[in-house]
């Protein structure tokens, strides 16, 4: 019953948010790795309209931080407007760069359980966001856009509020020597080998679903749930 007021809530309030019926997240069910116990805090980069956000609110987490470089004020109201009816997240969104992001010292958010990156799909991008922010996660980092940008980056011409910030992902010598998605995925993996590829998926753009380890026994039950899931099929 809950459930079922749960979806009326989401349906009447996320109109017309893409929710999980429309937008490039949808089939990726972004909600159940939410929804997962022990997946309290939530970090998300990259809002935009909300696709993944809403996705993220179905799954009743305790706190959602929500951060991208532009307000889309019309669709960031509504958000809130769904996490206060929803009753059950404290959800903030944050108008900045996911690379002043702080999860240390003073002022930091929670250390997150699961991170989603969904800003800028480029290789320098995406080196950045995992090297600042990637150790401090607990359980899960979700990563999309991984087949279209794979080996390609995309242009920072598709955000022009970009401009306004400090470009941190040019001239260093720690970035990956190839663009695209995958080349920073792997670097992060081979300097941080507690993290593991748990799911890669090429639907909708692609996701990938990388798990600090736990041990041999659990981590292949994770990858065998992960793929268990029908919404992940390609
Ligand atoms: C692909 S869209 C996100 C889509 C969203 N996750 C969804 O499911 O609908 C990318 C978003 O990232 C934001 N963005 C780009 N670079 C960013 C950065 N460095 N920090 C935070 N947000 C950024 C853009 O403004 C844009 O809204």
């Amino acid at each position: 019953m809950l459930k079922l007021k749960l979806l009326l809530i989401v349906l009447v309030f996320a109109v017309p948010l893409p929710v999980a019926v429309g937008g490039k997240v949808r089939n990726h069910g972004l909600h159940a790795l939410a929804e997962e116990e022990g997946v309290e805090n939530i970090l998300e980069c990259g809002v935009q309209k909300g696709s993944s956000t809403a996705a993220f609110l179905s799954a009743r987490p305790l706190r959602l931080h929500s951060v991208d470089i532009t307000k889309k004020i019309g669709f960031v109201d509504r958000l809130e407007r769904l996490a206060a009816q929803c009753g059950a997240t404290s959800f903030q969104f944050l108008q900045q760069s996911s690379l002043e992001v702080k999860l240390k010292g003073e002022g930091a958010l929670p250390a997150p359980d699961l991170l989603f990156l969904d800003t800028l799909h480029a290789g320098p991008q995406l080196s950045r966001e995992l090297s600042l922010l990637g150790p401090s996660v607990r359980r899960y980092i979700v990563l999309h856009d991984t087949a279209t940008n794979a080996f390609e980056d995309e242009g920072a011409e598709h955000y022009p509020d970009l401009k306004g910030y400090n470009d941190q992902t040019s001239g260093s010598s720690d970035l990956p020597s190839f663009p695209g998605l995958w080349a920073a995925i792997i670097d992060f993996l081979v300097a941080f080998p507690e993290w593991f590829l748990a799911l890669r998926c090429f639907n909708n753009c692609g996701l990938v679903v990388l798990r600090r380890s736990e041990s041999a026994a659990k981590d292949a039950e994770s990858r065998r749930w992960l793929r268990t899931r029908t919404a992940w099929t390609v």
